[in-house]
């Protein structure tokens, strides 16, 4: 588990969590665990470990991933049980006829039950085969699926026997993961099951730990709707008084199964005959069949195993047992330190070979559980064909829906949004962002004339608009070569600022009813119908950008270079994989681009120049120590000069933190670990804190906003105050508000265009300083018009919005 002792969970610290799975004492080396590989298809599966010389060769069977080479694989023996000898172990393997001529009138029962409970006898009577090996004592001897065939009433029946939980050799992560290879691979060749035969020796004096935690993995990957086609049977009844098995009986049944019986499944006992074995056998036998949870969870809903009922059990199980080994290991240590003070040579000597099983057992757990996120990471290299598919077949349809997700903005999945930010990158770095510099001074000075012109006009505007005419501009120069033309059209219509909002605007409805997103691709055929926001989302996302799109490729497919590269052009250009270079993709990016690098900007701007222009004081201060750096208000020095510039530094700093950036709680999971969450709370009225420790499960969304934090009262006194001076303190204090501002996120998800904002802020606000301010008054606009009040992704006001005049 991982310790959070702050509330600003940041990317950083999941980084930091992820990689601190362990406290290691480890005097003892750690060495990566042997992990098992995913045969190549069409190897071999018994040639699999003996390939791979010095590699993932175990002293178990294999546990190896079965892929469709085991569907058309010959046994040597004519596939009745499909038995082979593993050439370099020496066990015996069976995995690879396992789904051999299956057809859907074969009945499949799969025998289950805790390592000893008498599953291979009870195979052997059902099907008289006397050449299984049957363990007599609480060793396992199943430790591979195995597939016995046999014909009752007429009928073939073929017997799944499977290793149980808590097994003698094999770990219950390596049981399931065999289990679910199997079942799995099973449901595209529509293998269902007619009923499950779950055993449990009444031999047993009291169902242990073991026996309840079995149970409960079985409940969770054969799913309660299917419990009515399970049988619990009791055997080893030759093994007890009858009185002796009657009490059992009844506490099994009131007790432990009480939960199985009451969703339908049916009890019996077992003798050692063949007739009892083949009579439950036939009480299945009519059943529908049907696939177990575990089989839909992976085969239909492509569920990675740890995300399953079975896995997230299994998961939360080795948390605990990690942290139990982890506990035990220091206490171990501690121990072993006294001694060797003591200078006790025998005991120091014991107690060093128990610590060296103990840590093994240690590096057991951790690399169950890293095989665990393994098998998982695969599941989302495939989530990301799967989901390339659907923007192609989206394409095909000739709807060319642009939504967000396709955008790494919008990725949930880590490792797609890595490969889809990765080429962009570079074009934010400052060295670029400084590159683009003339170009964004270039912006900076139509925006100024832009906003002189408004003398002639005399009346009040929207500054905001205005603002993003700027940031619209630049950002599409960057993007696609070409501005918009917004700065230099008279007035502010039109603008991107409609357009944005009217995508922000459906953030909500899309992300608490998803199959909303569906109804998007029908907006271009009835968008004369509907209202003039959503025509221009939809004339935006179908047309426009598109538009943009095809025509950045047709003019690379034409050979022409420009001067300086635009970032589509790159993006083409990048090894990307050709499936994410298409234009819907693209167009989702451009989406996320305009939508980030827009109003994000001129809102910071519009927020800054509202304090500006109300609190007197600030002004003055700002124009003497830029008039320092700055001669001529139409030739600005470069932002690296301005960005050193205290006051300056600290004006805008604080009109990012009453921005507050993306105001959303943006979600972040720890996918590997359990969170604790360790702060304190004080109750109103007391002035004493409670001390509070929450767990929170790996898997679970978790997510702060900077709306939160930048109203932290203990670290921004008088918060809701625009007061840049706060800034202008050293040390921890100084740290202290560093940490807590987030305007531009944290983390691997940190906001990728702060450069080109910084840039865009510095320049901007310094000549509208000279140039502008003196010339502009606010119109009816008072602090509720800057002050946040609802969230759309980011912050928006109550009031009208800043409204000026020019004169
Ligand atoms: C004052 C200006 C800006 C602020 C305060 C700001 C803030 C943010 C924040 C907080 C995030 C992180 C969201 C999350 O946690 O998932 C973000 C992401 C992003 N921002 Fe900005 N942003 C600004 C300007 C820009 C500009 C000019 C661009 C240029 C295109 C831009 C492009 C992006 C992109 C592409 C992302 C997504 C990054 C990713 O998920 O990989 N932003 N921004």
């Amino acid at each position: 588990m991982a310790i959070i002792s702050t509330p600003d969970v940041s990317d950083d610290e999941f980084a930091m969590v992820n990689s601190t799975t362990l406290d290691s004492p480890a005097p003892v080396s750690y060495q990566t665990p042997k992990l098992i590989s995913r045969p190549q298809p069409n190897q071999h599966p018994s040639k699999t470990n003996s390939d791979r010389a010095g590699d993932a060769v175990t002293d178990k069977p294999s546990t190896s991933r079965l892929d469709d080479s085991i569907f058309d694989s010959q046994t040597k023996d004519g596939g009745h049980t499909g038995f082979f000898q593993d050439n370099v172990t020496g066990l015996k393997n069976s995995v690879k006829s396992l789904y051999k001529k299956f057809t859907s009138k074969d009945i499949l029962i799969a025998v289950m039950g805790m390592t000893g409970s008498g599953k291979t006898t009870f195979i052997a009577n059902a099907t008289g085969r006397t050449d299984l090996k049957i363990g007599h004592n609480l060793t396992s001897c199943t430790q591979e699926i195995q597939i016995i065939e046999t014909i009752i009433d007429g009928r073939t029946v073929r017997f799944v026997d499977t290793p149980g939980f808590s097994d003698t050799y094999l770990s219950d992560t390596e049981v399931l993961e065999m289990i679910a290879d199997y079942l799995s691979a099973g449901y595209s060749k529509e293998m269902r099951l007619s009923g499950i035969i779950y055993l449990h020796p009444i031999s047993d004096n009291r169902v242990t730990h073991h026996a309840t935690k079995n149970l409960d993995m079985f409940r969770k990957l054969t799913g309660e709707k299917n419990l009515k086609n399970v049988i619990l049977a009791t055997s080893m009844w030759d093994k007890v008084t009858p009185e002796e098995g009657l009490n059992r009986e009844l506490e099994l049944k009131n007790k432990f199964w009480s939960v199985f019986i009451a969703f339908g499944a049916q009890y019996c006992r077992q003798d050692t005959s063949a007739k009892s074995a083949k009579q439950i056998a036939s009480m299945l036998m009519d059943n529908e069949p049907f696939y177990l949870e575990l089989q839909e969870e992976m085969g239909k809903d492509n569920k990675a195993l740890k995300d399953t009922a079975a896995g997230r059990e299994i998961m939360s199980q080795l948390s605990l047992l990690k942290e139990q080994q982890q506990r035990e290991l220091t206490e171990m240590k501690e121990m072993l330190l006294r001694t060797a003070a003591e200078e006790n040579k025998a005991a120091l000597a014991a107690l060093e070979e128990h610590y060296k099983k103990m840590m093994h057992g240690m590096e057991k757990t951790i690399s169950d559980e890293r095989r665990m996120n393994e098998e998982a990471a695969r599941s989302s290299d495939e989530k990301i064909k799967e989901l390339t598919e659907r923007i192609h077949k989206l394409e095909k349809k000739g709807s060319c829906v642009v939504i967000a997700t396709f955008s790494g903005f919008g990725t949930a999945d880590h490792n797609l949004h890595k490969l889809r930010r990765a080429p962009l990158t570079k074009f934010f770095s400052k060295l670029q962002i400084t590159k683009l510099e003339p170009e964004i001074h270039k912006a900076v000075h139509l925006l100024c004339d832009k906003l002189l012109r408004f003398a002639d006009k005399k009346e009040p505007f929207d500054l905001t608009s205005a603002y993003s005419c700027f940031t619209s501009d630049v950002i599409a120069e960057y993007c696609f070569g070409e501005n918009l033309g917004f700065l230099q059209q008279d007035g502010i219509e039109p603008n991107f600022r409609r357009a944005i909002f009217s995508v922000l605007n459906t953030t909500y409805v899309f992300r608490f009813i998803p199959w909303l997103k569906t109804l998007a691709s029908t907006v271009p055929y009835m968008a004369k119908y509907l209202s003039e926001d959503v025509r221009m989302l939809a004339e935006t996302l179908n047309i426009t950008i598109p538009t943009w799109i095809k025509e950045t490729k047709a003019e690379m497919d034409a050979g022409i270079v420009r001067e300086r590269e635009t970032i589509f052009a790159s993006l083409f250009r990048s090894n990307l994989p050709d499936e994410e270079k298409t234009i819907a993709r693209f167009a989702g990016e451009t989406v996320a681009l305009f939508g980030a690098g827009t109003e994000t900007t001129s809102w910071t701007l519009a927020v800054i120049t509202y304090y500006l222009l109300t609190q007197p004081d600030i002004l003055p201060k700002l124009t003497e120590e830029l008039r320092t750096v700055v001669d001529d208000p139409k030739s600005l020095p470069p932002w690296s000069t301005l960005e050193q510039l205290p006051y300056l530094n600290v004006v805008m700093t604080e009109g990012l933190r009453l921005f507050y950036g993306v105001s959303a709680r943006t979600a972040r999971i720890a996918t590997e670990e359990d969170l604790v969450y360790h702060g304190t709370w004080t109750p109103k009225g007391s002035k004493a804190p409670i001390i509070l420790d929450y767990v929170i499960p790996r898997g679970m969304a978790i997510g702060m906003t900077s709306v939160i934090m930048h109203h932290d009262e203990d670290i921004f006194p008088d918060s809701h105050s625009f007061i840049p001076e706060r800034w202008l303190v050293k040390g921890k204090q100084r740290r202290d508000m560093e940490r807590s501002l987030f305007a531009f996120g944290k983390g691997s998800r940190q906001c990728l265009g702060m450069n080109l904002a910084y840039c865009e802020l510095y320049l901007a606000l310094t000549a509208l300083i000279f140039r502008v301010y003196p010339h502009m008054q606010l119109y009816e606009t008072t602090v509720k018009d800057v002050t946040y009040d609802h969230d759309l992704l980011v912050p928006v006001a109550r009031g009208n919005g800043v409204r000026v005049v020019i004169t």
